[in-house]
C-alpha cells in the first residue's frame, strides 16, 4: 500500500507585532485525508508572496476578514490536482487560486474560500506569470488601476515601488499610452534596472537622503498620475508635486502594512500631512481592489499578452524555493529583495 501524502501546513498561532517571524507560525504536518465526493485535491506548486498578506495575519479593518489565528494562513498560489472526485478538476489539469500556506489544499467549494481557476491547456505563457504579470494580484492589478486614472500622452506619471510585481507593469502601462513615466525604488540598482530593463524614463531612489529633490528633479512639470503602492512619506512628497485636475489610483501602501499589530493600536502609522493638496489642486484619488474587476481579468490578460507579444512590456520574477521559507519569503518584500514578482516554488509540475 503506498505510504499516506503528508501535508506541511503553516497554521497563523498569533497576530505579528511588525515583520512577521517564524514564532507567528507553526508549520505541521499531516495526512492528507481522504477524499469525500465533490473534492480534489490540489497539490500547491508555487505560492504568490503579496504585501496583502501581511494585512490578513493581523485584525485590522481589511477588505477580507483576518485570517483565523488557528487555521492554515491564507494564500494564494498554483496548483496541480493529483487526484480528483470532480468532473471538472481532472487529475493534471493546472489551477489558480485560495491554495493556502500548504503542500495540499482540498478542492471543495464548501471548503475553500475562493473556487479554484483553472487555467488554460496548453498554457499560452510560463507558469509562474499567472501569479505575476498574468496574474490577478500582479499584472491585472496594473491594468485595472491604470484604467481609472487613464494616462494620456505627455501626461508625467510616478508609479512608486517601481520595480516590484504591479508598478513595474503599471509604468509600462503608461509608458505604452504615450505618458512620461517616473519610477521610485530603493537603491542605485533598483533604479538603474527601473530605468535600463524596464525602460522608465527616470527613477528616484527613495532611500537617498536627498530623494525628495530627486523626485522634484524628475517632474519639473508636475505631476499628472500617481500610481501608489507604499503610501507614507513618499505618497506625501507626490502629493505635493500635483497638478491641477490629477489622478491617483491608490493601489497599496506598503510602508505601513507592519504597523499592523492590532484592530486599534497602529503604532508608528505615517499620517498623510499633504492630503489637503487633493482639495487645492483640484485632484482625485481612487482607491480600488482589483478582486472587485473579476469581470475584466480576460481582458487584462489579452492587453497584457499583447504588450508582451510586442515586445513592449518586459517583467521578472524572484523565485525562491521550499515551503518551508515561507515567512522569510515574504519578508522580503518589506526589505526589497525582490525584483518583480516575489514567489516561492513549492513543487515541480508532474508531467
Ligand atoms: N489594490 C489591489 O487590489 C492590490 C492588488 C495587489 C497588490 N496591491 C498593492 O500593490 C503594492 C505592490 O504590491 P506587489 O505585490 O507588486 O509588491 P512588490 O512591489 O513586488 O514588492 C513590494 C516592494 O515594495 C517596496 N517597499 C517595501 N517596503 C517599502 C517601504 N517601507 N517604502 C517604500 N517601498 C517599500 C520594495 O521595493 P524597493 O526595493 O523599491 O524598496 C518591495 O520590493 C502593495 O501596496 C500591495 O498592497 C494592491
Amino acid at each position: 500500500m503506498a505510504s499516506p501524502l503528508v501535508n506541511r501546513r503553516y497554521y497563523l498561532r498569533r497576530r505579528p507585532q511588525g515583520l512577521c517571524t517564524g514564532s507567528d507560525f507553526e508549520l505541521v504536518r499531516e495526512e492528507v485525508p481522504e477524499l469525500r465526493s465533490a473534492q480534489a485535491l490540489v497539490r500547491t506548486l508555487y505560492l504568490s508572496l503579496d504585501p496583502t498578506m501581511r494585512i490578513w495575519m493581523s485584525d485590522h479593518r481589511g477588505y477580507m476578514p483576518p485570517s483565523p489565528v488557528g487555521a492554515v494562513m491564507r494564500g494564494v498560489g498554483i496548483g496541480q490536482v493529483v487526484k480528483s472526485r470532480r468532473d471538472d478538476l481532472p487529475v493534471g489539469s493546472l489551477v489558480a487560486g485560495a491554495t493556502g500556506w500548504q503542500d495540499y489544499c482540498v478542492a471543495d467549494d464548501d471548503i475553500l474560500e475562493l473556487p479554484l481557476a483553472v487555467l488554460p491547456d496548453p498554457l499560452p505563457a510560463p507558469l509562474p506569470a499567472f501569479l505575476g504579470v498574468l496574474g490577478v494580484t500582479g499584472g491585472i492589478t496594473a491594468y485595472i488601476g491604470m484604467d481609472i486614472v487613464k494616462p494620456q500622452p505627455g501626461e508625467t506619471v510616478v508609479v512608486s515601488a517601481a520595480a516590484g510585481s504591479v508598478g513595474s507593469v503599471a509604468g509600462q502601462i503608461a509608458q505604452a499610452k504615450g505618458a512620461r513615466v517616473v519610477g521610485i525604488a530603493g537603491g542605485p540598482q533598483k533604479c538603474h534596472h527601473v530605468t535600463t530593463d524596464l525602460g522608465f524614463d527616470a527613477c528616484v531612489d527613495y532611500k537617498a537622503s536627498d530623494w525628495r529633490t530627486q523626485l522634484d528633479a524628475a517632474t519639473p512639470n508636475g505631476v499628472d498620475v500617481g500610481f501608489e503602492n507604499v503610501g507614507g512619506e513618499i505618497m506625501d512628497h507626490v502629493l505635493m508635486r500635483l497638478n491641477v485636475g490629477a489622478r491617483i489610483a491608490l493601489c497599496g501602501m506598503i510602508s505601513q502594512y507592519n504597523h499592523y499589530n492590532s484592530a486599534d493600536d497602529a503604532p508608528g502609522w505615517t499620517p498623510q500631512y499633504h492630503i489637503v493638496q487633493l482639495m487645492t489642486r483640484r485632484a482625485s484619488i481612487h482607491g480600488y481592489l482589483v478582486i472587485d474587476h473579476a469581470d475584466r481579468y480576460g481582458e487584462a490578460i489579452e492587453y497584457l499578452a499583447r504588450l508582451i507579444a510586442e515586445d513592449r512590456l518586459t517583467y521578472h520574477e524572484t523565485i525562491l524555493n521550499g515551503l518551508e521559507n515561507a515567512v522569510e519569503a515574504h519578508n522580503m518584500l518589506y526589505a526589497g529583495g525582490n525584483t518583480g514578482k516575489l514567489l516561492l516554488k513549492v513543487a515541480e509540475v508532474a508531467e
